[in-house]
């Protein structure tokens, strides 16, 4: 048996494992429903050690109706060595996603993170566009027809590097100029023409200063882009959001959705989580007030009808990026998604269901 066939397979008795092993909680709702009701899709990113876990496969099966993966479809595993691809977390999870009746995001083509070390030292300005075309074709067109939508390219704005437009002084800025943007759309949209083609970012939730000025910045991203007649339709707010004790306001965020939606845009929450990191150490305390900022924000997204998905950046605590990336100074686990280290549901995650069961039915599908 070839080592692809073995994968697909075990993720498919991973997947029956799964659906057996579903926690005994018929009180609980779950958010695919819920959302299933309001055409509106709801999910989490997951990794390929987590469908392993059979509790949390289930969890994953029983809650989420769009999946991502959290890693495994980046450069650095898709692309280990320049003339070598590796798909087999990929494909399994996409197997698993499909045997739940899930969708799958990917996350995704063009970033400045997570690339392998080989790229950085083999690009040139002379064969940056032809490598990054040629991954685009490779990765988005092994997935062709099974991807829900691309992530084409992720975080390409950084003001602070105060280049024209905000762009940031990434590899493919350096080597390919603005154009790489454009570039990258094109190729994605010829390798899955059916996939909904997406530019992700963070930082423009808040109302903020600075959040307003990255608004801004992606808004003449993607005028230009559209201008260009190039292939984006929709944006993935990364809603990667900070709690503190004066809790933070989205009002601004009403006015950009809204400019969106005139663009004919979809938008995707497609990372959310709140960091603690300054909020009180006592666990009840600190999850209310997660729970009200998850209950904020969606409330003002989904107020937007082509707001049509909304997906965390993990389901669950244990192993979330926040504790590696920034730490609680108090070295307590921070608490950022709906379920806690041992799958049970926070407050957070009632947030998620009303604020879901309440906001009004998406229109039919947006063309
Ligand atoms: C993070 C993953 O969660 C980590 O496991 C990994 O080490 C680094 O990347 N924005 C993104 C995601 O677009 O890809 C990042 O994911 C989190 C921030």
């Amino acid at each position: 048996m070839r080592r692809r066939e073995f994968l697909q397979i075990s993720a498919g008795s991973i997947a029956v494992t799964a659906l057996r092993g579903i926690p005994q909680v018929p009180e609980r709702p779950a958010l695919r429903e819920l959302a299933g009701a309001k055409n509106l899709l709801v999910g989490s990113a997951f990794s390929f050690a987590q469908m392993a876990r059979p509790e949390m496969a289930a969890l994953l099966a029983q809650q989420c109706s769009i999946m991502v993966c959290e890693n495994e479809l980046k450069w650095g595993p898709t692309q280990p060595e320049r003339d070598r691809y590796e798909f087999e977390h990929a494909d399994a999870m996409v197997v698993f996603a499909e045997a739940h009746g899930q969708k799958v995001r990917g996350h995704n083509l063009c970033w400045h993170q997570s690339n392998p070390a080989w790229l950085e030292t083999t690009i040139t300005p002379g064969n940056a566009a032809a490598l990054l075309r040629q991954h685009i074709l490779v990765v988005a067109g092994r997935y062709r027809g099974k991807i829900h939508s691309w992530d084409v390219v992720n975080e390409a704005i950084h003001l602070e590097d105060q280049n024209a437009g905000g762009l940031r002084n990434s590899v493919w800025l350096k080597n390919l100029g603005e154009g790489y943007i454009e570039l990258a759309f094109r190729a994605a949209a010829e390798a899955d023409p059916g996939a909904i083609l997406t530019y992700n970012d963070f930082g423009m939730e808040h109302d903020a200063p600075d959040q307003e000025r990255k608004r801004n910045a992606v808004l003449g991203l993607l005028r230009g882009l559209r201008a260009r007649g190039a292939p984006v339709q929709a944006l993935g707010i990364q809603s990667h959001l900070t709690a503190h004790l004066v809790p933070p306001r989205f009002h601004e965020l009403h006015g950009f959705l809204k400019e969106l939606g005139k663009m004919g845009l979809r938008v995707f929450i497609t990372e959310m989580d709140v960091d603690d990191r300054d909020l009180p150490a006592d666990v009840a305390k600190r999850d209310r007030m997660v729970a009200g900022l998850y209950r904020d924000y969606l409330r003002t997204v989904l107020a937007h009808d082509h707001v049509r998905a909304v997906l965390t950046w993990g389901l669950a605590d244990r192993g979330t990026w926040l504790d590696a990336y920034h730490p609680r100074g108090d070295g307590q686990k921070k608490r950022p998604l709906p379920f806690d280290a041992e799958l049970h549901a926070k407050p957070a995650f009632a947030a998620m269901c009303e604020a879901i069961a309440e906001c009004p039915a998406r229109s039919e599908e947006r063309v």
